[in-house]
């Protein structure tokens, strides 16, 4: 099994168009915040690790000008046919390459858990304009539900999950001394899928892409075995957790 550092990178380089077809998109809700509070519509936006553009493409159409970044080749490839007429920048969220107060608002949605936090914190502080905005985005499958309670249990959700608790990014924030203090915002949200789509939406995990192959066919069997016994479309309860916080002004 890849190590966790490694997962960030190789575990997206595989199956970009598996991730595009499965991954959830993000509540409107979380649009609106974005709009009322952040620079959004009008402005310039830069949605750091954007994969295949799931929510560039969702800040674009409420009128951001967006830029996105993003490491993998594979998930770049996706993007460019996903997300026509947003450039693509080859770049990890550490070594940002834009000049400084570039940028209104900063995204980074499901993707911060594999940031080396404090050095995108000051890259994102550096290339956020006075009073610019970063967002924090995950989304959570609402484990109350029995049915994302035994699709969780099936891929090993709980010891293999890369991203613990998305609540002590908010003092990692603050620690910076770069950021006003962060609000925490949740929505809940439900997406509705289709069988195959329940398979793949395990098969895009980073942790079941760089499993062995039998280990893998042995979890997507047993998910598929799980899709099978229930009606479609299938309802995937998620919860949206939000921290945003406003960059300081610098002296
Ligand atoms: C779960 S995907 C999220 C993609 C997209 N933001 C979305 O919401 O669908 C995580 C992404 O983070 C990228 N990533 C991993 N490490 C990164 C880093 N250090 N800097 C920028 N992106 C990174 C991966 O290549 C992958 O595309």
């Amino acid at each position: 099994m890849a190590e966790r550092g490694d997962l960030g990178s190789a575990g997206f380089a595989r199956g970009a168009d598996v991730y595009e077809r499965a991954r959830p998109g993000y509540p409107i809700d979380l649009v609106a915040l974005l709009a009322g509070r952040a620079q959004l519509v009008g402005g310039v936006v830069l949605d750091v690790a954007a994969g295949t553009g799931k929510f560039t493409r969702q800040l674009a159409t409420a009128g951001g000008r967006c830029v996105a970044l993003e490491p993998s080749a594979a998930m770049r490839a996706m993007f460019v046919v996903a997300t026509p007429g947003v450039p693509m920048v080859d770049a990890g969220a550490e070594a940002i390459p834009a000049t400084a107060a570039a940028f209104d608002l900063v995204t980074v949605a499901q993707a911060f858990h594999w940031f080396d936090a404090p050095v995108a914190l000051a890259e994102i502080a550096r290339v956020l304009r006075p009073g610019g905005m970063l967002a924090l985005i995950w989304n959570e499958r609402e484990e109350s539900d029995p049915v994302m309670a035994e699709f969780s249990r099936i891929i090993s959700w709980d010891e293999r999950r890369p991203l613990r608790d998305v609540a002590h990014y908010s003092p990692a924030i603050e620690r910076t001394g770069l950021f006003h203090a962060p609000e925490h915002h949740r929505f809940g949200h439900i997406e509705r899928v289709s069988r195959q789509t329940l398979v793949e939406m395990a098969a895009s995990r980073s942790y079941v892409n760089v499993m062995e192959s039998e280990e893998r066919a042995g979890v997507l069997g047993r998910i598929g075995e799980l899709a099978a016994s229930l009606a479609e479309p299938i309802a995937i309860p998620y919860v949206t957790e939000v921290y945003t916080a406003r960059v300081l002004a610098r002296p």
